[in-house]
């Protein structure tokens, strides 16, 4: 059967091509969806992709994941800095998960270059726009 990925995009990314261009590029989020989607295609796994502001509603998609989906790709956004909840769910979830950022974080404000979700993730990819997403992806299924 077809492998099963969960892709989250956290806050604002729903505002991605309009939202601060020179860090985060002109790329929407549904061309970025778009992309994701066509790699699947070719890499014959099934994908849910979901877009959300509110922290407690990704905790819930992360622990409803559990055996419904072989992996996740997170991009937690704003969340990376600041959610133990997230990282927990992740953590208790078991799921193989892969961290993505648009931007370099580590080359920004201070309070950006710490991650709480990297300890829990399988693998962290950054810093190169949309492609980080295909990169993250890419990664994903090969590990899967
Ligand atoms: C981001 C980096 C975060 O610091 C920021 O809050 C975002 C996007 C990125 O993809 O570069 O919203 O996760």
């Amino acid at each position: 059967m077809a492998k099963k990925i969960l892709v989250i995009h956290g806050p604002n990314l729903d505002l991605l091509g309009q939202r601060e261009p020179n860090i985060y590029g002109r790329v929407t989020l549904s061309q970025i969806n778009d992309s994701l989607k066509s790699l699947a295609r070719k890499k014959k796994v099934t994908l849910t992709i979901k877009q959300s502001n509110h922290e407690g509603q990704i905790v819930d998609l992360i622990g409803k994941a559990k055996s419904k989906y072989d992996g996740i790709l997170i991009n937690p956004a704003a969340y990376t800095h600041t959610s133990v909840a997230i990282r927990d769910a992740i953590a208790a979830s078991g799921i193989l998960t892969i961290e993505v950022h648009l931007s370099n974080i580590y080359s920004r404000e201070e309070f950006r270059q710490k991650s709480l979700i990297s300890p829990v993730a399988k693998g962290t990819i950054l810093g190169f726009g949309a492609k980080s997403y295909t990169l993250g992806l890419e990664a994903l299924i090969d590990l899967i």
